[in-house]
């Protein structure tokens, strides 16, 4: 029994012995190999031979969302044709922005260790260009007045609001309205990396001596006209100015509510400002001239005829665009989209989006190809000014109601307005790059206080002046 039982035990003994020799061994090989795995890995001429798969997880998805997050998207197709002149669709929310990106790096992890690698390949040459030559990056750099911060100023706003009656409308007015809180008037723009010297008339006028700077685009371009009326007059009644908008065929037509532009001259230094209505930044012709009822050939590959008249006569010159490029607006007016004289048929052109940036393209080709013949003109491409309508859409209860910056540092180097940018690309139209900057100034709009907006509605898209558009022909000025 003992021996049995014994012989039992010793039987079990040695099995138990052996499987736990057969484990400590076991444990033991795996310990030494993941010390092996360990120390290979914590060596730094092998870990360089394998692909560096774990970057992007740890650093490059949060680069790549602040890079995209920032970015206006580009605007919907749908809104309703009954709208009036200003008001169309509105762009997604940020946060709905947001929410698309992250779900974009989740599912995008091979483009993003494609970004890694790229941005580790820039980083490099970036760091050896400032070791060998500090000095040849500086003059090559260009000064990024897009990027940079808003500082609080008191020697802001350079008007008040409850003047300038002769240039500023009682729309744009936020003084005049039932508004209390006006901490966006004190607020100035600093660029990061570059000098921007303060605005005064005085200095404006003197640059611009015997000299016209044209504002050619939509509402957005006429609330900056209005601005550097009032910038320059300081918002002071000046009666000598003179109205000089039949030199530019601008008299209001028989009928229409306004002319299609104002044109206003400074008789001390014969300095012209004008703005002229052009939407779409592209020619716009009656289809049948003998109708009334025509529809309209918007002709995406022709500047506006204006810009052709007049280009000769303009010395600074600032496009813009944008918040016209949807359906409802194109219905509303019957615009009809014409490339090469014939109604387009191409389809990545008919869309929306497309139709925008072919134009956009187009006007700044033609603009640059005529630069060589105008040696005095200085030509701008105005950024898009960004909308904020939140928790619903301008026509659905979209909202702007905060009375603080959203933020006060714009720090990414590349614009918000992707489109702008790459259409003045290796050409000699300069970017007025404002969208950053204006993105985080969601309080400065003019929000509920609007008197056109109908009961309910919030003016999200247009700017309390003085405000935002200021800064705007700050930012010009530094560059004329
Ligand atoms: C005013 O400036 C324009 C150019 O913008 C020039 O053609 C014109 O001769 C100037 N007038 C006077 C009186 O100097
Ligand atoms: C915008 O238009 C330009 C010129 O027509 C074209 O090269 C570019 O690919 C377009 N970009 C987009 C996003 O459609």
């Amino acid at each position: 029994m003992k021996g049995g039982g014994g012989g039992g035990g010793g039987y079990l003994y040695n099995k138990h012995g052996l499987k736990m020799k057969q484990l400590s061994l076991f444990f033991i090989i795996f310990v030494c190999a993941s010390l092996v795995l360990w120390n290979w890995d914590k060596t730094p001429h092998l870990t360089a031979l394998l692909p560096p798969d774990d970057q992007p997880l740890h650093l490059f998805p949060v680069e790549v969302e602040r890079k995209q997050d920032t970015r206006v998207k580009p605007e919907a197709e749908q809104a309703p044709p009954s709208l009036s002149t200003d008001f169309n669709t509105p762009q997604t929310s940020h946060l709905e922005n947001t929410k698309l990106l992250v779900d974009n790096s989740i599912s995008e992890p091979k483009d993003l260790s494609e970004t890694a690698k790229q941005q580790s390949v820039t980083s490099q040459r970036t760091e050896s260009t400032v070791i060998d030559t500090p000095m040849a990056k500086a003059e090559t750099k260009a000064c990024n007045f897009g990027k940079g911060k808003w500082v609080p100023a008191d020697n802001r706003p350079l008007y008040s609001g409850f003047g300038c009656k002769q240039w500023l409308s009682g729309m744009w007015a936020c003084r005049l309205t039932q508004r209390t809180d006006f901490g966006y008037e004190k607020l100035k723009w600093q660029p990061k990396d570059c000098k921007m010297d303060d605005f005064t008339g005085a200095e404006f006028l003197k640059r611009m001596q015997d000299k016209t700077l044209a504002f050619v685009g939509d509402s957005l371009g006429r609330q900056q006209f209005q601005s550097l009326m009032c910038m320059v007059t300081g918002g002071e009644e000046m009666p000598d100015v003179e109205d000089v908008g039949k030199d530019f065929g601008l008299a209001k037509a028989q009928g229409s509510a306004r002319p299609d532009g104002w044109a206003y001259r400074f008789p001390t230094t014969n300095t012209t400002i004008l703005y002229y209505w052009s939407a779409s930044l592209c020619d716009i012709e009656p289809i049948d001239p003998t109708s009334e009822t025509t529809d309209y050939a918007m002709h995406l590959d022709r500047p506006p005829a204006f810009l052709k008249h007049f280009l000769d006569r303009i010395h600074v010159l600032v496009l813009n665009t944008g918040h016209h490029w949807n359906r409802g607006k194109l219905n509303a007016n019957r615009w009809v989209m014409y490339v090469g004289g014939k109604p387009n048929t191409n389809r990545r052109i008919a869309d929306i989006g497309g139709a925008k940036n072919f134009t956009i393209h187009s006007v700044v080709r033609w603009v640059n190809a005529e630069l060589p013949k105008h040696p005095g003109l200085k030509a701008f491409l105005r950024s898009i000014s960004p909308r904020h309508f939140f928790n619903g859409e301008w026509n659905t209860g979209g909202t702007c109601d905060s009375t603080s910056p959203g933020s006060l540092e714009v720090l990414q180097d590349e614009s918000s307005d992707p489109v702008a940018a790459s259409a003045v690309k290796g050409t000699d139209v300069k970017l007025l790059d404002i969208t950053g900057l204006s993105l985080v100034r969601e309080e400065g709009h003019i929000s509920r206080y609007s008197i056109r907006a109908a009961p309910g509605m919030q003016d999200c898209l247009h700017w309390c002046l003085p405000g935002v558009p200021d800064t705007w022909n700050e930012v010009l000025f530094a560059q004329i």
